[in-house]
């Protein structure tokens, strides 16, 4: 019982600590409401992206740093890494996306394309978040957190976008064994419809967004400041028992019959 209370103390004085946060996918939606919450709360940010405007012009709003870099390319994660910090608390895999929605359909009986699209969503999707993270465990303090951005496709469907969440979800598992001694947690954060990002890139009707809310307990989206949240959460020094997990936050639209 000594034990116990001795973790909670050394928690309680940590709270407020100023940590390191690196979040990938930095410059928009989910991931940019992230690094606001987190500058808020007095931490230090990186973010990080492909499109190195995009990353400016977001890192000038919160004041954070930037490094522009493909992280799903395992040569620009190499390279990136004398731009990135030295040591690492907090670790956001925020970066990607339904790479569906910004190619053209594959035509019926096209397994070259069916190949390269599923290629695509996996690159995207879960090689981001291993070789951001492989490449930065050395840096991770112990103690630290990694958080990634998953998604309710990973129990719906959405083809190979979904199945390249759910892939992530299985990694997560293996990242939380490994890193579990250390007291490093990893956990996934899995939104469903979420407003105000530039996931959908202009391909949905207003209809196809209400039809899909409308699966949720509270008939609404979420907001990017609503996953933020959830992320920060399993962030904190004090959520160190929670890990190997995937939280919801979709309003319950995961559980819809
Ligand atoms: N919005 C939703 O309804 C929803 C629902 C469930 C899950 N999610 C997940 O939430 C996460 C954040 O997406 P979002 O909704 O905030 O959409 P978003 O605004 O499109 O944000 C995605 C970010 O990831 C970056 N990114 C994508 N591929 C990258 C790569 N290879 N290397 C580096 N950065 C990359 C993008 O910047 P660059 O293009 O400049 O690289 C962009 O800033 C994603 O993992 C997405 O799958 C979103």
């Amino acid at each position: 019982m000594t034990s116990t209370s001795h973790t909670t103390h050394t928690a309680r004085t940590t709270r407020t600590t100023k940590r390191t946060v690196v979040i990938t996918g930095g410059g928009t939606g989910i991931g940019a409401a992230t690094a606001e919450l987190f500058v808020k709360a007095g931490h230090d940010v990186t973010i990080t992206g492909r499109r190195a405007d995009v990353l400016a012009a977001t890192a000038e709003r919160l004041g954070v740093a930037h490094v522009a870099f493909d992280a799903a390319d395992p040569a620009a994660v190499r390279a990136a890494l004398p731009r990135l910090p030295e040591s690492v608390d907090v670790l956001v895999n925020n970066a990607g996306g339904n790479t569906d929605r910004r190619r053209p359909p594959v035509a019926a009986g096209d397994l070259g394309g069916v190949a390269d699209a599923w290629r695509a969503n996996f690159e995207a999707n879960v090689l981001t978040a291993v070789l951001v993270t492989e490449a930065l465990k050395p840096r991770l303090a112990d103690g630290g957190r990694v958080v990634t951005v998953g998604s309710i496709a990973a129990k719906q469907g959405s083809g190979s976008y979904g199945a390249a969440k759910a892939a992530l979800e299985a990694w997560n598992v293996d990242t939380a064994r490994t890193l579990g001694p250390r007291g490093t947690t990893a956990n996934v954060v899995a939104p469903g419809v979420t407003s105000d990002t530039e996931f959908f890139a202009g391909t949905v009707s207003e209809e196809w967004v209400a039809a899909r809310v409308s699966a949720a307990f509270n008939r609404r989206p979420g907001t990017p400041d609503e996953i933020a949240e959830a992320i920060f959460f399993l962030a904190r020094p004090d959520s160190g028992h929670l890990t190997g997990q995937v939280i919801h936050v979709n309003g319950g639209a995961h559980a819809a019959r």
